[in-house]
């Protein structure tokens, strides 16, 4: 039979509980503790006449704390959240819940709900009286994909309610998919100038062992792939020390003029092996940010040479600097007149270790982390980055940094 009648909890000092959990357990455990302790304590009105307070410290008894209902608690709990009876009869289902597995009506059948053999066997645990035994990953595939962490529990000693918690788990497996696509693309970033090198190098201790003309050629390209590989060490170096560094802004003074000069002073070798050249468009007056001055060269420097070497065909590139927006800030574009980028890759372009097309990335020696590291970059400066593009036009970066 569904008990309508609801008990009353007390939390001890209202949320005194809730303060000294730490911060980095998760509000998961946190609303699954206060919801077990506030059972715990559970009191009838009239089972518990009013005691003085006075003299008790805060913690000793529920006499000194609020009032609740277990329904009012369980709406306040931002995760879905289930009470259910011995029969696994829905007692009450929260917002969240009603959300993501809705619509749960009163009375309803947990055991019929959720099939899964994980969850029948947590619910059948749960009522048999046996204390839960961890957590259980439960996902849905309808409407749309999702995975829980759902844990469960007892509500008061002889109540016969119980109570399901369920922890959403998407983020933390879209990271983790993150965090595995990285270490796949960074080892076979490293693994292919790898094999090549340890191709080479039995070539040369076999077939090639008395040939000084092709010794010296396969030296050549050995060397270049070590070269790559450090490139490429140096890269993920660079973008791991940004992200511990995320929130610290930088507190120096960079002059933009003085620094897209000496950018552009250090890519004319390349500019000018690739045939493009490179005009500046700078205002008369200095343009100031609060900024790390390597760390804006090496934004600048990643721009240009994108634009010289993926827009090559255009045989000009512009780098122009304005004071623009309200309030102003200061706007760098870097602009080309190459074969553009389409659409589709605009927003991912800055996602590590993705190119338009890797072999001429390749071929050009990227490392396909570099507007990765800019945009992280940008991020610390308080800065942004806009890219615009017309396909058979060129392509336009441009950025955006907060003025000192
Ligand atoms: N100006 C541009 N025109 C056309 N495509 C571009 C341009 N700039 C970048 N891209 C595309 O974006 C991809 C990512 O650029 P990114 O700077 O992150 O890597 P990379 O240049 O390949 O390697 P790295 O910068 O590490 O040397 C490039 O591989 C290229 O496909
Ligand atoms: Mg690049």
């Amino acid at each position: 039979m569904l008990r309508r009648e609801w008990p009353t909890l007390a939390i001890v000092a209202g949320g005194g509980l809730v303060a000294a959990l730490a911060p980095s357990a998760a509000p998961f455990v946190l609303a699954g503790t206060v919801l077990a302790l506030g059972a715990w304590l559970l009191v009838r009105h009239e089972d518990a006449p009013p005691r003085p307070a006075a003299g008790l410290p805060v913690s000793a008894g529920p006499d000194s704390a609020p009032r609740i209902s277990a329904r009012d608690l369980a709406a306040a709990v931002p995760y879905p959240l289930v009470i259910f009876e011995e029969t696994s009869a829905i007692a009450y289902a929260n917002d969240a819940a009603q959300e993501a597995f809705g619509p749960l009506q009163d009375g309803m059948s947990l055991l019929l709900k959720f099939r899964a053999p994980e969850m029948q066997e947590l619910i059948g645990a749960l009522t048999a009286g046996q204390v839960a035994d961890g957590a259980v990953e439960y996902g849905e595939r309808f409407p749309v994909e999702s995975a829980y962490r759902v844990t469960g529990g007892a509500i008061g000693a002889g109540n016969r309610l119980f109570f399901l918690l369920f922890k959403d788990q998407s983020e933390t497996r879209r990271i983790d998919r993150m965090r595995s696509d990285f270490i796949a693309n960074a080892s076979h970033e490293l693994r292919t100038p790898l094999a090549s090198i340890s191709g080479f190098l039995e070539t040369l201790r076999g077939p090639a062992r008395n040939d000084p003309a092709a010794r010296e050629r396969f030296l050549s390209i050995m060397q270049e792939q070590t070269a790559r590989m450090s490139r490429l060490i140096d890269d993920l170096l660079s973008l791991s020390r940004l992200e511990m560094r995320s929130h610290a802004r930088p507190a120096g003074t960079v002059d933009l003029r003085q620094l897209l000069e000496s950018v552009a002073d250090t890519l004319a070798p390349l500019s000018g092996d690739l045939g493009v050249v490179v005009e500046r468009d700078f205002p008369e007056d200095a343009l100031l940010v609060q900024g790390d001055r390597d760390e804006l060269f090496q934004v600048f420097a990643n721009l240009l040479e994108n634009a010289c070497k993926y827009g090559q065909s255009g045989g000009r590139v512009v780098v122009s600097m304005s004071k623009a927006g309200e309030p102003p800030e200061a706007c760098v574009t870097v602009r080309d007149f190459g074969p553009g980028i389409a659409e589709e890759h605009i927003p991912r372009l800055t996602e590590r270790f993705y190119r338009i097309n890797a072999e001429s990335s390749r071929a050009q020696k990227g490392t396909g982390l570099g507007l990765a590291i800019v945009k992280h970059i940008l991020t610390r400066h308080h800065g942004r980055l806009a890219i615009r593009s017309t396909v058979g036009e060129g392509a336009a970066f441009s950025v955006w940094l907060p003025l000192k």
